[in-house]
């Protein structure tokens, strides 16, 4: 069972294997050296790896950037995780448009795009880099830490950061 974290935040993507857990271990990190007390997760939307670790290529990029994605276990989003956590990111538009359709239309203030929390123009799309190269992968670990970096902001007083 899941606790319910009313601080916290769920970062979610679509195989939770990839983006979300990138996002989730370098907000831990960052928080923790910001002096944030705040509880993060990720899920997938779907569920083909669940149980799973995050992707090798996912692994290697964080830990090349000082962070260990070794302990991730793939989960799949469940309907209590919006009465869970206090924000719900998603990474792209498309994981947007599930959480809408899963989200109780009252809770639909909690929902976020994550790269939003930076402030910079859209599209912010966090890509998907399942299907790219070692590259991609490295741009999502850069793209999580501006992310980060905007969403510390954000908790601590409230404002976007800038771009
Ligand atoms: P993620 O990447 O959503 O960033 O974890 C993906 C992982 C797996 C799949 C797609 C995207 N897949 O189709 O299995």
């Amino acid at each position: 069972m899941v606790e319910p974290h009313p601080r916290g935040v769920l970062f979610v993507c679509l195989g939770n294997i990839c983006r979300s857990p990138t996002v989730e271990a370098v907000a831990r990190a960052e928080f923790a050296r910001a002096g944030l007390d705040v509880p993060v997760a990720s899920c997938g939307t779907g569920d083909w790896h669940v149980g799973q670790g995050a992707d090798a290529r996912a692994v290697h990029a964080a830990r090349f950037a000082g962070y260990d994605l070794s302990p991730h276990r793939a989960r799949q989003l469940e309907a209590e995780d919006f009465s869970r956590y206090r924000m719900v990111l998603g990474m792209d538009g498309s994981n947007m448009a599930d959480l809408r359709r899963a989200c109780p239309e009252a809770l639909h203030s909690r929902l976020g795009l994550f790269l939003d929390m930076t402030g910079a123009a859209p599209p912010s799309d966090l890509p998907d880099p399942y299907n790219g190269t070692d590259e991609d992968f490295e741009h999502v670990v850069v793209l999580a830490r501006r992310g980060v970096r905007g969403l510390i902001r954000m908790l601590q007083n409230g404002t976007k950061a800038e771009p």
